[in-house]
């Protein structure tokens, strides 16, 4: 029945129109009588505007209006308070957009956004977060909708009796999302209708939010997401940019481009929380772990509750009956945090897979094999069978392929001249979900296809993977296959995030594909001008699943070398093997894996938010003082999957693996900086400083 693309490697449909810049990115269309916008941010951290001149820049050459609270057009209350934008003087941190200059062309709106003169009221700010925060509370539940805390059995007493006992405590810090496209808009009305190019990562949603915030029916709004330029969750929802570029192009009354700056990503569209995770494990001599508890800390704003699930990974990862998960957070005069590729699980893993790592030190035991002496049967957290769980293959397949065997346990054993070098592994595990989607097939006369449903590729090459499924589905060569995405008025999909792009929208492929079929088996006679369409809609079949413990495993082992004398630490190998259901196309999945690994190498040893508590704001922000892992940071890499069938997980048999990739790398290079220097760094990123 099948046509064999499925598992077969293919570059991106789009790949040429990429590399040649014929694919056009949100602010690319070409558009008559188009404008400009310029984003301004506060200079205060708290407080209220009190006053705003904008005569110094409409006075500028081609400076076209000035919005802010008192003069844009009114915004619905009751959507988001991250989106209600430009409504009222109130300041909640540095950096908060309050202004837009629009003007004739981008040097004149970021002129005139250089001349708005903005007073101020400011009161005093909190924006550090430490353990020891007297605003620390209990929020209600932790994302998406987890349990804030988890008790099984009696953590205290079982640590208290353990013969060997770890107690831990993890700092990671904020992470920016730096995708290459920023946020961007461009806006346009059109007798009352919105329509939008946007870059974001799932338009569906995008759409229904703005139609929510100036009130209208959703068909009235369009938002077209083509193409993509990365996001790592942070374009995960409609985030300022568009709703800036809508706000001024509907009191311009003409199309409105709005990008913001590399600059304004630090913040305004979110980042990864810091986090402070206390870890302790108590096991028997022979690292069988009886108590495992995990304390996490992070941090939200003043504007709304963004709790990240920080200590969720460590619920369901390694047995042990005694248990425990709490999560508490500080709300600070920070912008607030969002998602950043594997929310919860990346920061959280650094800290659990750290503490095994320290675990397996104390006890004498290899850390392969104390990991895998620890897999648990069913999932510890809930009770439910897995769907699959292929940890311990992904360990000992990455051992072998690694030369672990070889590996002399005792610290600082290797040297070659001034490099120190040392080897470490993690586990990882990533959710393996799935949303309702909709999706349309089309037989057309001439013996083509067309697939039709508004998933967006932000860089992933979901385009091409759905493409490939479909055609399976269809059982045609897929040169026979059409695949349209990326516009809301297709059907309606969720967000490429959580790594449930492929696994939803090849959901609902797959149905509406079969379907078609089927119903071509039955159809007599030439086929109508437009086709037969039929259309699949999957939110009963996903909500009639089976309750089960469905995950993506991994493990990452890691080589590194550090100068003895500067402390200058380099990776000169990754490996990663993974195990995540079907693979659709091994090019991009193989790319999913090492991005997602580099990114890892980046939050080990380069990136860090630093704030300056004084200014209230972090005072790296851009790519040139927030390091970020570049080619020559990346020495050699690699990235396997072990073959996987799961029949428990959606029609494609996909576990998603866009985040995978990034979960346990940071712990392995952490504990290879260990194994190679003796000294354990607890506080990311792992700076030269640390280890002399
Ligand atoms: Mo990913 S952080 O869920 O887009």
């Amino acid at each position: 029945m099948s046509a064999g693309a499925v598992g077969r490697a293919h570059p991106r449909l789009e790949g040429r129109e990429k590399v040649t810049g014929t694919a056009r990115y949100a602010v690319e269309y070409p558009l008559d009588d188009v404008t400009y916008g310029w984003a301004v941010p506060a200079a205060a951290v708290r407080g209220r505007i009190t006053r705003i001149d904008a005569e110094p820049a409409l006075a500028l050459p081609g400076v076209l209006a000035v919005l802010h609270h008192g003069n844009a057009p009114r915004l619905s209350p009751d959507v988001d308070p991250e989106l209600y934008l430009l409504q009222e003087p109130t300041v909640h941190y540095r950096g908060q957009f309050v202004a837009v200059v629009v003007a004739e062309s981008i040097e004149a709106a970021r002129e005139g956004a250089r001349h708005v003169r903005i007073d101020y009221d400011t009161q005093p700010h909190s924006t550090v977060l430490t353990a020891d925060h007297p605003g620390l509370y209990r929020p209600d539940k932790v994302n998406p909708s987890y349990p804030t805390d988890t008790a099984e059995g009696d953590f205290d007493a079982a640590f208290a009796a353990a013969e060997v006992q770890v107690d831990a405590t993890y700092r990671t810090p904020a992470y920016h999302n730096n995708p290459m496209e920023p946020h961007a808009t461009t806006a346009q009305w059109r007798d009352g209708q919105l329509l939008l190019h946007d870059s974001n990562q799932g338009s569906t949603a995008v759409q229904a939010a703005m139609a929510e915030l100036f009130g209208m029916p959703r068909e009235s709004v369009r938002v077209i997401s083509a193409h993509v330029g990365g996001g790592f969750g942070s374009k995960g929802y409609a985030k300022a940019s568009v709703v800036l570029a809508a706000l001024a192009a509907r009191h311009v009354d003409r199309p409105v481009r709005l990008a913001l700056t590399r600059q304004q990503l630090f913040g305004p569209i979110g980042y990864r929380t810091p986090t402070i995770q206390r870890v302790r494990l108590g096991s028997d001599a022979d690292g069988r772990i009886a108590a495992i508890c995990h304390d996490a800390i992070s941090q939200t704003s003043m504007i709304t509750e963004f709790a990240e699930q920080t200590a969720v990974y460590t619920r369901s990862m390694y047995a042990g009956p005694h248990r425990r998960t709490t999560h508490r957070l500080a709300r600070l005069d920070v912008p607030t945090p969002f998602w950043m590729r594997a929310p919860g699980e990346c920061p959280g893993a650094y800290a659990l897979e750290s503490a095994m790592d320290e675990l397996a030190v104390a006890c004498g035991i290899d850390p392969v094999e104390l990991r895998i002496r620890n897999d648990p049967a069913v999932d510890p957290d809930q009770g439910h069978p897995f769907s699959s769980r292929n940890l311990v293959a992904c360990l000992t397949e990455g051992a072998r392929r690694f030369g672990w065997a070889d590996r002399n346990p005792r610290p600082c054993a290797r040297r070659e001249g001034r490099w120190m070098i040392g080897t470490g592994v993690a586990g990882s595990s990533y959710p393996a979900r799935a949303r309702a989607a909709a999706a349309t097939a089309t037989a057309l006369p001439d013996g083509g296809f067309v697939v039709r449903i508004n998933a967006t590729d932000i860089g992933t090459g979901a385009r091409t993977a759905l493409w490939q499924v479909a055609a399976d589905a269809l059982d045609v060569p897929p040169e026979r296959v059409r695949i349209h995405i990326g516009d809301s008025d297709l059907p309606p999909a969720g967000v490429a995030g959580g790594s449930m792009g492929t696994s939803s929208w090849s959901w609902a492929v797959v149905r509406a594909c079969q379907e078609l079929r089927d119903r071509l088996g039955h159809h007599t006679g030439e086929l109508p001008a437009d086709g037969l369409t039929v259309e699949a809609h999957t939110a009963d079949e996903i909500r009639a699943q089976r309750p089960m413990a469905r995950y993506a495993y991994g493990a990452q082992f890691a080589e590194v070398r550090v100068d003895a004398d500067t402390g200058e630490v380099r990776v000169s190998r990754l490996l990663g093997v993974f195990a995540v259901g079907q693979v659709v196309n091994p090019t991009t999945a193989r790319s999913q894996l090492i991005g997602g690994m580099t990114m890892g190498l980046s939050m080990a040893l380069h990136e860090e938010g630093v704030l300056d508590e004084r200014y209230g704001d972090w005072v790296n922000h851009d790519l040139a003082t927030y390091h970020i892992t570049a080619c020559a940071d990346v020495e050699r890499i690699e990235a396997y999957w072990v073959p996987e069938e799961d029949p428990d997980l959606n029609p494609a048999g996909v576990k998603g693996l866009g985040e995978i990739g990034i979960v346990g790398t940071a712990a392995a290079i952490a504990s290879a900086v260990r194994h190679a220097t003796g000294v354990r760094v607890r506080d990311l990123p792992i700076r030269l400083d640390k280890l002399l």
